[in-house]
């Protein structure tokens, strides 16, 4: 039996893709510490997945719950299911910008150390499966705000003439700017991932993502603000909004693309290939407008409070120019456009489910 290793099953990423794997008759081998519950102080659906998977595919998934920077049962999976091991996808991070410099070293400690940690396994004793790793669009930086952006009533944007309008490509530059130390820890696994496909030979991917959500999604107020707000909205508490008076920009993307992403790539890897990975212009919405959508969509207004300043180091414009994944796979495409990543957040949220499906 095949069989796929999943860092981070439990959380959003890492579970949608599990049960995409579980689903195709994969055995899956998880890990997750529940380290957001721990760090970012939130309640999370860690057990209620656990459960999930452990009633419906008993038989072929495999949980640990252990700390992949030092736990023995890595090694051991490894060593024992050296050539039935076809996918590793890291996806356990401390996935938070702003949380990175309260302790830069435990960051780095997860985000880097335990990437290398699990490309010296993969590379002695299953260098013929295919790595995947979740890298972030903060590896380029605060560079992106340096262009020449236009503030309009309820977002800034550029010009349509503008080299950048459908987004941001692989080519931007990923140095001489400001990252925070997550997006520095992320950019050393990112660059390392690539080096093990381009020095070593070996099948490795990097996706840099942009803001993924979905249902299942622990949001916080460290990462995860869609699904933070609706929780919010849910609950009727205030929304601060961080700077830029609302009118920065982001484009969404659901977890389940992604993972039909990695599906895509996994079937025809590449050495060490980088791809932009998000919901494109289409998706794109500010803070101002989400919530005006999410009026429309679900009849209800959050309350907003505003903070003046914002995060440092935070995109007041993002959007991802996915083209380089779409050209190298025509076939993937976004199923799930930003209108129904919010309802199916709140109907969700609100009937306490943690998945669609
Ligand atoms: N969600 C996004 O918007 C987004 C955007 C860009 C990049 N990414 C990247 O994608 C990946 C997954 O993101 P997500 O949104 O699913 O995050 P998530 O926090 O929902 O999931 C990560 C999981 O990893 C687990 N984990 C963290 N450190 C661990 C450790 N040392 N040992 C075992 N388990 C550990 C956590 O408990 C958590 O369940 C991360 O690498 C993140 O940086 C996510």
């Amino acid at each position: 039996m095949k069989i796929a290793i999943v860092t981070g099953s439990l959380g959003l990423i890492g579970f949608e893709a599990v049960k995409f794997f579980l689903r195709i008759n994969f055995f899956v081998i998880g890990f997750d510490n529940n380290l957001r519950k721990r760090i970012y102080q939130v309640e999370t659906n860690y057990q209620k997945k656990l459960n999930f998977l452990k009633e419906k595919y008993s038989e072929r998934y495999l949980h640990f719950g252990a700390d992949i920077r030092d736990s023995p049962f890595l090694d051991k999976i490894f060593k024992e299911h050296s050539h039935k091991i076809r996918l590793i996808l890291h996806t356990a991070a401390q996935t938070s910008h702003d949380w990175s410099a309260k302790d830069p070293v435990f960051d780095f400690s997860i985000n880097a150390l335990s990437t290398i940690r699990l490309l010296e396994l993969y590379r002695h004793y299953s260098p013929k499966a295919v790595f995947i790793f979740t890298s972030t669009n903060k590896v380029y930086g605060d560079r992106v705000n340096s262009l020449s952006f236009r503030e309009y009533k309820k977002r800034y944007d550029l010009l349509k003439s503008d080299k950048y309008y459908q987004g941001i490509n692989e080519d931007f530059p990923i140095d001489q700017s400001l990252h925070s130390p997550f997006g520095v820890s992320k950019s050393a696994a990112d660059l390392m991932v690539q080096e093990y496909g381009k020095y070593f030979g070996l099948r490795t991917g990097v996706f840099r993502l942009g803001v993924v959500s979905g249902v299942g999604q622990n949001g916080s107020h460290e990462q995860g603000f869609l699904s933070f707000l609706i929780k919010k909205l849910i609950k009727k508490e205030e929304f601060r909004i961080i700077g830029y008076q609302g009118k920065q920009v982001r484009d969404i993307i659901d977890a389940r693309d992604v993972v039909s992403a990695f599906y895509y790539y996994y079937h025809q890897p590449k050495q060490g290939e980088i791809y932009n990975l998000g919901g494109g212009r289409e998706n794109s919405l500010s803070i101002l407008e989400l919530i005006d959508q999410i009026k429309i969509l679900t009849g209800e207004r959050i309350k907003i409070t505003y903070q003046p300043y914002h995060r440092l180091g935070d995109h007041k414009w993002w959007i991802t120019d996915y083209s380089k994944f779409r050209n190298d796979f025509p076939n993937w495409q976004i199923n799930f456009n930003v209108k129904k990543i919010i309802q199916d957040i709140y109907l969700n949220e609100k009937s306490g489910q943690i998945q669609n499906n």
